[in-house]
This record gives structure tokens, sequence and C-alpha cells, in this order.
């Protein structure tokens, strides 16, 4: 037995110290502090009872100001905060990260998308539609943002003494985005589609479970009817180009004539995916702001005020039926610090999910691969180090230089920065235009809370007393 000791301590050995140099690295690589949660819940309930506001804002103060780790949507996650935060992430997005949405958004929004991919052409169209988004694109529809917002105004809000702002900004938002896009006018109004979009936008971001009764449930039915609806459109407005051989000016009329270059075109599915994506921007995020708006507006009549001095300005220096125009956009400089202003205070977007591709370090912290990674608006927007007194509404601050580098950031930034931040910013611009010119607010619910579970929404949508100025 001696004389094996020799051969046997070594077997021994190895495994042992094998075991214990993964187990040293296994401590070395210090991940985030932070909770994951109940199983499988992880913290959504927390997110729902508190919002994601304070949800940062609490585990900031708890475990660190510059990462901690957390499990949401059925997903570890890593949430790298404050400018450091966003920086590393805007600028390492082809290096470490992948786009990444949660499951309920893509079982929702794109169920097809995986089993379909291989069959689209191979050249991609994927920027194709991001032209349209651009502000020279833009600028001829803005006086028929006008004209739609002129003809919101006269038809739902004058006349009548009180409005419910939340349910009124979403279907404006959504029949502007098909009409612009698609040429669409007046089904978007009809009571199916606009049920089962407002389904789809509750559910995207809910917990990974397609039981009857769950929030993603519902968004995956209503996901259904309204995707059925655009290949239901998208077919038939391929029909009609053929037909008219002509080249029409919208969206939608130009995808479903667009060949690659091996002369394919995109199928009705993938061009249903883009208008999904784009009428959720446009509905969710825009409906979403302009409430956040109208709730400074009427809360804050000093604001108020200067808007309506800036706004009645430009609709002094127009004729009896002259549409805005880009040229007066950009004489609005006040009301676009407000917007800002609100869109830092109350972003619509509470960030966004990647995935790392590979481990990495972030400040002492290592994040595996695999993980999902997120930075948040509310990590910057609310620190004192970049904003003196953050929670006071002050559209002042964004005179001159303007806020540091990665420290203001409701769009993102870098390679995957919101493509629809100059839409916003343009039908934000006339909607406001033409609230303020016609009427005075006042909240009938004084304290109305907001509820921040994944993009701030008034408790009870906002009801408002409109007070037509006198002619
Ligand atoms: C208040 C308005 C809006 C806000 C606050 C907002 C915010 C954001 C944010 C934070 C992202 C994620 C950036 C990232 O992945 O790091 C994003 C992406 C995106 N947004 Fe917006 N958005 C708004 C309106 C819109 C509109 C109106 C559209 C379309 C008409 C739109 C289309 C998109 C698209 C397609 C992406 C994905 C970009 C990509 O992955 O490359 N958004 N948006």
């Amino acid at each position: 037995m001696d004389t094996l000791i020799p051969f046997l301590l070594p077997l021994l050995l190895l495994p042992l110290s094998v075991y214990l140099i993964f187990s040293i690295r296994k401590r070395d690589k210090n991940p985030p502090p932070g909770s994951m949660g109940w199983p499988v819940l992880g913290e959504n309930m927390e997110l729902a009872r508190i919002g994601s506001q304070k949800l940062v804002k609490e585990r900031m103060q708890k475990y660190s100001r510059d990462a901690f780790k957390t499990s949401l949507f059925g997903e570890k996650i890593a949430v790298l905060c404050g400018a450091q935060g966003n920086k590393f992430i805007f600028n390492n997005h082809c290096e470490l990260f992948a786009p990444w949405s949660p499951p309920s958004m893509v079982k929702a929004m794109f169920p097809d998308l995986e089993r379909t991919r291989h069959l689209e052409p191979k050249a991609t169209f994927y920027n194709f539609h991001y032209d349209i988004l651009k502000p020279d694109s833009l600028k001829k529809y803005v006086p028929m943002m006008d004209l739609l917002s002129y003809e919101h105004f006269e038809t739902k809000w004058r006349g009548a003494s009180v409005v419910e702002a939340l349910p009124l900004a979403k279907k404006y938002a959504l029949s502007l985005a098909c009409r612009i896009f698609m040429n669409m006018e007046g089904w978007d109004h009809t009571g199916d589609f606009l049920k089962s979009f407002s389904l789809l936008t509750k559910g995207i971001l809910s917990l990974p479970i397609n039981l009857p009764g769950t929030a993603l449930n519902r968004a995956v039915k209503g996901g259904r009817v309204v995707r059925n609806e655009l290949m239901r459109i998208t077919e038939e407005r391929r029909r009609e180009m053929r037909e008219a051989e002509s080249k029409g000016e919208d969206l939608l009329s130009k995808m479903v004539v667009e060949t690659n270059e091996d002369g394919e075109y995109m199928s009705d599915s993938a061009i249903a995916n883009v208008f999904i994506g784009l009428l959720v921007g446009a509905e969710y995020e825009i409906s979403s702001l302009i409430t956040i708006v109208i709730y400074y507006l009427a809360e804050l009549p000093h604001i108020y005020n200067q808007v309506l001095e800036e706004q009645m300005e430009i609709a002094k220096s127009k004729g009896p039926n002259e549409h805005l125009t880009m040229k007066d956009l950009e004489k609005m400089k006040y009301t676009w610090d407000v917007v800002r202003e609100c869109l830092r205070l109350t972003p619509p977007s509470l960030g966004a999910f990647k995935e790392s591709t590979a481990e990495f370090t972030f400040a002492g912290f290592t994040i595996p691969k695999g993980w999902k990674v997120m930075w948040t608006s509310h990590s910057s927007h609310m620190n004192p180090d970049y904003f003196q007194e953050p929670e006071k509404f002050d559209p002042l601050r964004f005179e001159g230089s303007g806020p540091e580098p990665y420290t203001y950031v409701p769009f993102g930034g870098g390679a995957r920065m919101c493509p629809g931040r100059s839409y916003t910013k343009l039908v934000t611009l006339v909607f406001t235009h033409n609230l303020v010119t016609r009427f005075r607010l006042e909240k009938v619910i004084p304290n109305e809370k907001m509820l921040f579970s994944v993009s701030p929404t008034p408790a009870h949508g906002l009801p408002l007393r409109l007070h037509p100025h006198k002619k």
C-alpha cells in the first residue's frame, strides 16, 4: 500500500485542487450585489408595487451606486447605473452586447420571428424603415400633423367640459402614426383593433407566463388580432400597388414594392413586424409622453403661462388656415425644453435591455456571458451630481450647453439610440401648440398619483376640466 501512495496522492489532490481553483476564481468573480427576489417571480411584484423609478433608487442606495443585480421577466439582470453605466453600454453595443427583448415582448409582438427568420430574403432591409424617421423625411408631415391635431381637438376635446387625457392621447398617437406611416384613416378607431392594441401594450413587459388570465395571455391574444389586421392591410396594399403600378409616398406603400439586390420582396409577416414595432413605439411611448406633458402643464401654471406665450406668438404669425411648418417648430425652444424636462423627470421608457455576449467587468463587478444587462434613465436623471435639485421641474437646465454627456438619456444612446426621437419631438410640439392655444387645464383630481409600473401613467387616466380661451 505504501508504495501506491505516491501515485494515489496526485490522483486525489488533482480534483481537489481543480475544485479549489474554480471556487476561488468564482469568488473572485464578484458579481454585482443585489437580490434575485422570489423564485420564478423574481422582483416583478416589487416592480409592480413600487414602480421602476423607486426600485432603481432603492437598489442603488442599498447595494451600489454603480451596479446591482435583480431578476425581472424571468431573467437574471445586471443593472448598470449612472452616467458611467450608460456610457459603458452605449459604447459597447457591438462588442459586448446583443439586442435583447423580454420574452413577453417577443411572444406578444413577434410570435413567429424565430420560426420564419430563415425564410426571409437574404439581404436585410433592417434600416430601410428608419429613413422615414429622420428629420429631413419628417418635415413634410408637419402640416399634416397640425391638421390632424386640429381635427382631434375640435372633435374630441372642444365642447367637453371634462376629458380623460390618457385614452385620448392614445387614440391620437395611434391614428397619427397609422396616417403617417401607412396612409390609413379611420380603421384604427374601430373598437376591436384599439382594444386589442391596448391589450398588447399592457402585457408586453410582464412575467413570461402564458396561462389564461395572465397579462401575457391577453397580450398574445391582442397581438394576434393586431398582427392579422396588419397582414391583411399589407396584402391589400401590395395588390393595390401592383395594380396601380404607382409608387406610394407612405412607408407601407414603399415597403410592399421594395426589393433587395436579388429582386426579393419582404414578406407580409416581416412587414407586419416592422409596423407592430413602429406603432407600439408611436402609441405607447408618445401617448405616455403627451400625458406627462399635460400633467405638468396642468400642475404648474407658471410653466404653462410661458409655454402659452411662446405658442401664441407663433399662432399670431400664421394666417387663418395656415398650418404649422418645421420652421415654426424650430421657434418652440422653451416648449421643447419643457418637454425635455418632462422626459427627464418622468421618462416614458424605463431604459433598455441587452444580452451580454462575453463576460465583462464594470466598476469592479463581473457580469457573466449570457446575463441580461440593463441601463435605466432614472439612475442618472435623478442624480444630484448631474442635475441640481433633481426633483425640481426646471426647463432652464437645458439652456446653454445643457446636461453632461451620458447623463440625460431618455432615448438611450450609441448604436441603438431610439430612431423615433425626431418623430416624437415633432408630434409632441404640434400637440402642445394645439392644446395650449385652445385651453387652460385644471386637474379634476388635484394630487392624482403617477403609477410607474412600466411606463408612467396617471392612476385615473388624468381627467381634466377644460377652460377654453376667450376669443
Ligand atoms: C417618448 C417617446 C419615445 C421614447 C422615450 C423612446 C425611447 C426608446 C429607448 C430608450 C429605446 C432603446 C434604446 C436602447 O436599446 O438602448 C428605444 C428604441 C427604439 N424606439 Fe423609441 N422611444 C420613443 C418613441 C419612439 C417612436 C415614436 C418610435 C417609432 C415611430 C420608436 C421606435 C423605436 C425603435 C424601432 C427602437 C429600437 C431601436 C434599435 O433597437 O435599434 N420609438 N426607444
